[in-house]
């Protein structure tokens, strides 16, 4: 289907032509004063130069020149060469009925099954999920349902943190507590059980003490560097407290995840990445990507145009141990060699900026990513309390994902509950929902970079730009569709078609539905969900508004009703479409 902007520069361009002007100059934009027209050209500007003339007087040749559009219903000459331009009701009408036709919504098919791996998520087993978890699941769950909506072939990747100091603590601690566990037993040669010798409330429970303990106590954290190490090389006893640990985790990170409506692809893990450290470090060793330094391994990545100092990535450290940009390097050869991606996208605290920078550059250095290989990294900021500093519980500590969902579920519950007319089961169900609209819209709706505050009332609000006000929206043009179904069938609501609008609140509310695609595209190609917020924040205060200036089912004209129940339809399938985007949904009622 082709873009509306297309069709309107189309017939701009045919009258530049017609009027001996290059036909580049009639590219159309929508126009950035909505109080005096819909779309404008500022070709005649351009022109002015090139054809030595005075920018009024191209104008003027364009505007005659289009005075038969079957498009526009105004076009008009604004001193000193501005084209003005408003478009027909029939026209926008018919280019709706082809959106509402077109599977896609007219958007465009931009991945072409491309393969698209989005690295997001990111929690560390053992610990519990928190905050600091959430924008990463959050936004990078909304970027994989974006990239899949314009085609590409999108596989989200949660890679668990699995393999670090963190393990090693748990041993540890866990070796001290209960050191007549068989795991301990050196001269055990027997099957290991398969039930875990502790619950996810006791791992909890013992990865903070442990983390407390190592900075108090050398002699402690020593032995957890040492648990870490005999890990690592495969004693027995630790991989089976490990494939504990890691079962325990995942069945709870699955759940959590649920609430929040994220979904993954693939459970890899950091450890599936090691086996690929040995070969990788001799490619970069034969090669001479590696050099010594300091007695730790380290590839060179600074670039004579860094404006920032950009330090070597370290591979192998001086006492023989890799890191973090290590197994993030061999995740990349083993993701080449699994799925050979054509783009990876990693969705993780900006502070990591330096991190992915260094091992972006290292990767492309050393071929690990084929030169046409995307790499992206999308940094967000950090989600702070009302205090303008990082979000805590009351009693100022970390913020478990399971807590905070509670809670605002539980303002939600205590507003919807006053006047609910349904089941308690149903208003539970409900207050889930906007919850979970309440945390996401707040959320999404900043560019991921900022930091933003988290305010329960006003995410909470019913009214404002919130996700309940467009879960609102949704749901009172749900009710309307209901209310006209009862009155001519289920079939009869969706038979009719858009029809030319009768006012400009409806005018405005079809125009904007025109944009949904460019709207969706961009959300993708910039990797910004907020624009997808931004959208539906427009299209819910023009439906409403419409929505108040329209008697919708007390129209008498049947055909005028129906299409209004068209246009309804489409709203709420456009406002459905996004918000899915988004990673949340609608209510019945609400
Ligand atoms: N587990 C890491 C953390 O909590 C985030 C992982 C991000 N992804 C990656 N490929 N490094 O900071």
């Amino acid at each position: 289907m082709e873009k509306l902007n297309a069709v309107l520069s189309g017939e701009l361009m045919k009258a530049f032509e017609s009027c001996g002007y290059d036909a580049s100059y009639g590219k159309v934009s929508v126009s950035n004063r909505p109080d005096l027209c819909e779309y404008q050209c500022n070709g005649a500007m351009a022109a002015a130069k090139a054809y030595h003339k005075a920018p009024f007087m191209i104008a003027e040749d364009v505007v005659a020149a289009m005075k038969d559009s079957a498009i526009f219903s105004e076009v008009q000459m604004v001193k000193p060469g501005f084209i003005n331009l408003k478009l027909k009701e029939e026209f926008v009408a018919s280019y709706l009925n082809q959106e509402a036709e077109d599977e896609a919504l007219g958007c465009a098919n931009l991945g072409n099954g491309r393969k698209v791996i989005i690295d997001y998520g990111g929690p560390n087993v053992a610990k519990p999920l928190h905050v600091g978890h959430l924008r990463s699941a959050i936004i990078g769950e909304s970027l994989k349902r974006i990239g899949r909506y314009v085609g590409y072939d999108v596989a989200g990747d949660v890679h668990l943190g699995d393999w670090g100091l963190q393990m090693g603590l748990i041993i540890a601690e866990l070796k001290l507590r209960k050191p007549e566990l068989v795991y301990f037993d050196d001269q055990y040669t027997g099957e290991y059980p398969k039930e875990a010798p502790f619950t996810i409330g006791e791992l909890e429970e013992i990865y903070p003490e442990a983390s407390k303990k190592a900075k108090a106590d050398e002699e402690f954290a020593a032995a957890a560097h040492d648990a870490t190490v005999m890990l690592q090389q495969g004693k027995p006893g630790y991989r089976a407290i490990w494939n504990h640990i890691l079962n325990v985790s995942i069945a709870d990170l699955k759940k959590n995840y649920q609430f929040l409506n994220v979904t993954f692809d693939l459970w890899k893990k950091e450890s599936d990445a090691q086996p690929y450290i040995p070969d990788m470090i001799q490619m970069m060793k034969d090669k001479g990507f590696a050099h010594e330094s300091q007695g730790a391994l380290v590839v060179d990545v600074k670039e004579e145009t860094d404006t920032k100092e950009v330090p070597p990535c370290i591979i192998v450290k001086s006492d023989g141990a890799t890191l973090y940009s290590t197994t993030d390097l061999a995740t990349l050869v083993e993701r080449e060699k699994l799925f050979a991606p054509d783009y990876v996208l990693y969705v993780v605290d900006k502070r990591q900026e330096m991190h992915f920078r260094q091992v972006f550059r290292t990767a492309r250095k050393t071929g690990i990513v084929r030169p046409e290989t995307k790499l992206g990294f999308l940094g967000f900021g950090t989600m702070n309390g009302k205090d303008g500093k990082p979000f805590k519980t009351r009693d100022g500590g970390v913020m478990r994902l399971e807590v905070l969902i509670r809670e605002i579920t539980d303002a939600v519950y205590e507003k919807i509950k006053e006047n609910r007319t349904v089941s308690e089961d149903e208003a539970m169900k409900t207050a889930r929902m906007v919850a979970l609209s309440a945390i996401k819209y707040g959320d999404l709706s900043n560019q991921a970079s900022k930091d933003y505050i988290f305010d329960v009332d006003r995410f909470t609000s019913f009214e404002g730009d919130t996700g309940p006000y467009i879960l609102y929206t949704i749901v009172r043009i749900k009710s309307i569709i209901h209310k006209y179904e009862e009155t001519v069938g289920a079939a009869g609501s969706l038979a009719g078609t858009v029809c030319a609008a009768r006012s400009a609140s409806e005018k405005a509310l079809q125009l904007i539905l025109t944009r949904f695609s460019d709207t969706v595209e961009l959300a993708f190609t910039e990797t910004a969900p907020h624009r997808l917020c931004a959208y539906i924040y427009e299209v819910s205060n023009a439906f409403n508004k419409f929505y108040h200036e329209t008697r919708i089912l007390a129209e008498e004209d049947e055909a005028v009703k129906a299409g209004y129940i068209s246009l309804l339809a489409l709203t709420r399938r456009v406002l459905e479409t996004c918000i899915d985007l988004l990673g949340f949904e609608a209510p019945e009622r609400m």
